[in-house]
């Protein structure tokens, strides 16, 4: 099968990988010339695992290729996919849909043989109907039908969350669109990956209430940590504990510095704005976007706390930048209200990232970025682990020691063991944990 997907960023350049790898025919467009020419020379515009060497392979295979030419790209395409971007509009939070919608027109004007237009950028409720009147607007007489068939991919572990889904999503009441969708999704059909057909605005919301969903859960339990460091409990084993009863289940109940990254923080927002549209608040959805805002620059006044209240003219080093692990992505990453908050309270922070540091570098241009872990320990008056990157895991103690000015660690994500780390004779906090 022949598909065309519009728009080679995260989501576009995943999808047609994986698409390509079972065996169809895919082309990614993108208007973004020197991306494109890249792609073309194997350079991965983004840091995913695995990414390169399968976009490498199918490319090699011949099925997959890239254009910057949407029009004739996407001639005989029986299935088009729109994976362009659809950030917060500033402002309002509500995502701006002008990418979308400008695909939409294009491809009204240069369809020529019947097609399923597939929207897999995330889209608020209702997005579904407006690309399918923008198409046929256009004046075309060509048959399509509009699909949603959202994303549910990780950062850092897209590709195995492409090839083995939870599930599948597929917005279309349409019978035709329904079995060209079976095809492209034929492999994980036969792998029994569970395919759920439903109508577009369900399929629409579903994307949106399973982010505010998950990030609801992370939040409730950053609240719980909270609650814990007061009453001298420990978060992992609170977590744990409602974890194994099956209808809360054990995933997204890890306590840290409150989620970030280019899905939740903006999936949320736009989920406020179109409760807001439609007169139907989702007011659990509210506070879990100002408990997390805040908690982010609380991060920041947990370190000055660990310094005894006293930042000023003492030395942070920041292990790991990003959002999380395994991605270059610094998009609403809590290390960015952290160091703000320590640079407010007079701090000089030293940061290392193995991933992150050149994203990082201009939205945070009085930070120093080292070359290694130990480079930005040295000298430091406390270490602060803020992404949990593999390698921050196993650390020479002995050396931190040597090379720390104080002995004051905090532990963003839980990553020590808090008895290990004072036997170390280091002055160690972590979050909700006693
Ligand atoms: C998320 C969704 O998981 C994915 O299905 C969706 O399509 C896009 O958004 P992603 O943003 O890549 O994926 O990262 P995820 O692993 O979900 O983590 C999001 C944030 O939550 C990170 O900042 C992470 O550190 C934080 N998190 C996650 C926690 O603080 N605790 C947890 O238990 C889990």
């Amino acid at each position: 099968m022949k598909i065309a997907m519009v728009g080679s960023g995260y989501v576009g350049l995943v999808s047609g990988a994986c698409l390509a790898d079972f065996g169809h025919d895919v082309v990614c467009i993108d208007k973004d010339e020197s991306k494109i020419a890249r792609l073309l020379d194997g350079v991965m515009p983004i840091f995913e695992p695995g990414l390169a060497e399968l976009v490498g392979t199918n490319v090699r295979a011949g099925r997959l290729t890239f254009s910057t030419d949407l029009a004739s790209a996407i001639d005989g395409a029986q299935a088009i996919f729109i994976a362009v971007g659809t950030p917060s509009r500033r402002g309002d939070g509500h995502a701006d849909l002008s990418y979308v919608y400008a695909v939409a027109q294009e491809l009204g004007e240069h369809i020529k043989t019947p097609v399923v237009v597939v929207t897999k950028s995330t889209v608020p409720v209702g997005t579904g109907d407006e690309v399918e009147r923008i198409i046929r607007d256009s004046g075309t007489d060509v048959k399509f039908a509009v699909v949603s068939n959202p994303e549910f991919l990780r950062e850092g572990a897209a590709i195995g969350d492409f090839k083995r889904p939870d599930r599948i999503v597929i917005g279309t009441e349409e019978e035709w669109a329904q079995g060209v969708m079976k095809e492209v999704y034929r492999p994980l059909f036969l792998n029994k990956a569970p395919i759920l057909f439903t109508s577009r605005r369900s399929s629409e919301l579903i994307k949106y209430a399973a982010n505010a969903f998950l990030a609801t859960k992370i939040t409730f339990i950053n609240e719980m940590a909270d609650l814990c460091e007061k009453v001298g409990a420990d978060v992992q084993d609170v977590s744990r504990g409602i974890g194994l009863d099956g209808r809360i289940g054990s995933k997204f109940l890890h306590a840290g510095p409150g989620y970030g990254g280019s899905c939740f923080p903006k999936d949320t927002l736009a989920l406020l704005k179109t409760a807001e549209d439609y007169n139907s608040p989702v007011r659990l959805v509210e506070a879990v976007v100002k408990v997390n805002d805040s908690r982010k620059r609380a991060m920041g006044r947990k370190v000055i706390e660990a310094l005894g209240g006293e930042a000023r003219g003492k030395r942070v080093a920041l292990l790991g930048l990003t959002f999380k692990p395994n991605t270059d992505d610094m998009r609403d990453a809590p290390s960015i209200a952290v160091v703000q908050t320590l640079l407010d309270a007079g701090a000089e922070v030293v940061a290392y990232d193995p991933e992150g540091m050149e994203a990082a570098a201009p939205m945070m241009p009085a930070v120093r970025m080292v070359e290694s872990a130990y480079a930005a320990i040295e000298g430091a008056d406390a270490i602060v682990l803020v992404t949990e990157w593999d390698a921050f895991r196993a650390l020479d103690f002995g050396r931190v020691k040597g090379l720390a000015k104080g002995p004051v660690i905090v532990d963003l994500r839980n990553v020590y063991d808090p008895a290990e780390m004072r036997d170390a004779g280091f002055s160690y906090t972590s979050v909700g944990r006693p």
